[in-house]
């Protein structure tokens, strides 16, 4: 079972390069430098899939006055055919984010469900302000409205694993971003 995973991980095809993702965290980090003019923000990252994106943007930020936390979801999509999904909340935040300039950091944003839920819940609490930043934007599964503030790359419609996405919790170690070849009698 493992190595026929790590055979459709070796023979899909790698999406996006490390420099793919470095420039795409370079052009972020810029933006919100300049959109935020020396603000203090709150950046917090979503466990497990963001934490190479939160990571190299924190370090992107450089001398940028930030505080960093993270919150952990979980999110069980029921698959596309529009039944819908759910979110639990698995970690909460250390740091209490009432006025505080919030800037969420999510690895990718797909159905849009994930992304909805933590926008909603923090904002019930207090934030001067909330905004969202994505490494990767899937647009084909949209079930809602919602959108990052700041996008990396746009993604293919396939399965992506590595640098921070995990397939059953491994590949999330990758340095690029690769795709999960579909297997024969099932897509995950
Ligand atoms: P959404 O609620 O469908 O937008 O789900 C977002 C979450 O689903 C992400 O934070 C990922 O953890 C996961 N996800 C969506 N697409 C992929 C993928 O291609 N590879 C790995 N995880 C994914």
């Amino acid at each position: 079972m493992t190595n026929a995973i790590d055979g459709r991980v070796a023979s899909g095809k790698q999406v996006f390069t490390e420099g793919d993702i470095a420039a795409a965290v370079v052009r972020i980090a810029a933006a919100v430098r300049a959109d935020y003019a020396g603000e203090e923000l709150m950046m917090v990252g979503v466990l497990k899939g963001a934490v190479l994106f939160a990571g190299d943007l924190m370090r992107a930020l450089g001398d940028y006055p930030l505080i960093v936390d993270f919150i952990a979801v979980n999110s069980y999509n029921t698959g596309r055919d529009g039944s819908g999904g759910q979110v639990r909340l698995l970690k909460d935040l250390d740091i209490d984010p009432a006025g505080r300039h919030i800037l969420l950091v999510e690895d990718i944003v797909d159905e849009g469900l994930t992304l909805e839920y933590l926008l909603t819940n923090l904002r019930s609490r207090g934030p001067l302000s909330v905004r969202s930043c994505a490494l990767l934007n899937k647009a084909y599964h949209r079930k809602n409205s919602v959108a990052a503030d700041y996008v990396g790359l746009e993604a293919p419609d396939a399965f992506l694993v590595g640098y921070g996405l995990d397939f059953q919790e491994r590949f999330r170690n990758i340095p690029h971003i690769r795709q999960l070849q579909p297997a024969r009698s099932s897509v995950p």
